[in-house]
């Protein structure tokens, strides 16, 4: 392969290079319509709140604030319901309020929702019954259902997604700004499924805490109203359909600076995936040109020195915040494969914020062949790569989940005992098995128990 073009960039430059995952259409006009239609639509988010997350990445980097970053692995479009979305921003508050408390840091919040629609997939084909067919890639290219109309690749799903993501991110911004997300008023964020008995007694305690001192704030008349009433909510998907994401990109003018730049105005951050993280790959070519914070899994078996090319070539002027480098190693695979990576990112003097995913490393399947992640394992990963940050030196600067305000049954173990046999009662991810809310609240109790000593 020749080597890369490294100072001319368009939207477009990714065409020249290797882009893997991507769909096929056969329709190419329809194709073109689709995308332009897109690129015609107001932004979803804007350029100054991409540079106020940069900013506040590179503050968890310092370890002045703490990344939470969660969601579904894949949105299915049926979950573009006000329930559906309520509830994911009401974990997400939960478990912030648990570890702002635990840590004793504002904690970033990055939803994977309105917009993390697309799968990269290990295999092209899926063979059920001596049948083959093109493998779901996500509603935002074809249907989930086993047959050939559904699997076939829509370019229409492209606007649907994006119609669906606008939908998404506005009832998140009402919510937010409404006054939804109101600290001295943690009651509202409580799940409906969630019994008051089932309401985790620490949980309970902890609003009423919050609820307490901020009443207190208030007599002291020291209290900022609007401050207590909102929280910020950033949204993230991954990098993956590079149609998709250079419609979305726009020449835009920067608050405060000189020259406008190239921003992705459909999410805050992207993140590039372990599957498509080639250096001289397409996907590296389209995200090194935006502004926008990026996020690298790194798995166990990379090799640290490419990572620091990849960091590099991402992020040129060594912009702190511009790279999260969020490593996957797996359980038990920690100590072999960060150290190396660390010690390789510190020698090149390279800004990066560490964030942890334990979910991508630890996927499993049962003997009956579904697929899950036991919470041991995750809290495991966790664990082991805080323990190897401080050991070198470095900061984790957060985390990485794959969760669901619903009581599906998708991961087994934690505190309520889920086993094996119970996976079926509800399992409804379109994807990788996420946590459930008991186990989310649990697992938020254990990072700002165990990572605050
Ligand atoms: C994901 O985050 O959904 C994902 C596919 O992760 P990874 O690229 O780390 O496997
Ligand atoms: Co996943």
């Amino acid at each position: 392969m020749s080597k890369p073009d490294l100072v001319h960039w368009s939207p477009d430059s990714w065409r020249a290079r290797t882009a893997l995952q991507q769909p096929r259409y056969e329709d190419s006009e329809l194709l073109a319509s689709c995308l332009r239609e897109i690129a015609g639509r107001p932004a979803l988010v804007h350029q100054g709140e991409v540079l106020a997350l940069r900013q506040q990445i590179a503050e968890a980097g310092e370890g002045k604030r703490f990344i939470l970053q969660a969601g579904d692995c894949a949105e299915r479009f049926v979950d573009c319901s006000p329930k559906s979305i309520s509830d994911k921003l009401k974990i997400i508050l939960q478990m912030s309020l648990i570890l702002v408390y635990g840590l004793r840091r504002p904690v970033v919040r990055i939803g994977r929702i309105a917009g993390q629609y697309a799968k990269p997939r290990s295999d092209d084909l899926e063979t059920l019954g001596g049948i083959s067919l093109p493998s779901f890639r996500g509603d935002i290219i074809n249907g989930i259902a086993f047959e050939e109309e559904a699997r076939r690749h829509d370019p229409r799903r492209l606007v649907q997604a994006h119609t669906l993501s606008c939908y998404t991110l506005n009832s998140l911004r009402a919510l937010v700004e409404g006054g939804f997300a109101d600290v001295r008023h943690p009651e509202m964020w409580k799940l409906d499924h969630v019994s008051e008995h089932h309401q985790p007694r620490l949980y309970t305690d902890l609003s009423d805490r919050v609820r307490e001192s901020t009443r207190f704030m208030e007599l002291l008349g020291g209290a900022n109203p609007d401050f207590m009433r909102r929280v910020e909510f950033f949204t993230s998907h991954e990098g993956l359909l590079l149609d998709y994401e250079s419609a979305l990109t726009h020449w835009v003018s920067v608050p405060g600076a000189e020259k406008p730049g190239w921003f992705n105005l459909g999410a805050h951050m992207l993140w590039l995936g372990e599957r498509t993280r080639q250096l001289d790959g397409a996907h590296a070519e389209y995200l090194r040109g935006i502004e926008n914070p990026l996020g690298i899994k790194v798995g166990p078996t990379a090799d640290p020195a490419e990572i620091v090319s990849l960091v590099q070539c991402l992020n040129p002027n060594n912009v702190p915040g511009r790279i999260t480098v969020i490593t996957r190693m797996g359980a038990g695979r920690v100590r072999g494969a960060l150290p190396g990576l660390v010690k390789a990112l510190h020698s090149a003097k390279v800004f990066v914020t560490y964030s942890c995913d334990p979910m991508h490393g630890n996927a499993i399947k049962t003997q009956n062949g579904i697929k899950t992640r036991d919470f041991a394992s995750i809290l495991a990963e966790l664990n082991e790569t805080q323990a190897v940050h401080k050991e070198s030196g470095s900061l984790l600067g957060g985390v990485h989940f794959e969760l669901t305000g619903e009581n599906v049954t998708e991961c087994i173990g934690g505190g309520g005992g889920l086993a094996e046999e119970h996976l079926t009662q509800n399992y409804q991810t379109a994807c990788d098995p996420r946590l459930n809310y008991s186990q989310s609240m649990e697992m938020a109790y254990l990072i700002s128990d165990g990572f605050a000593k």
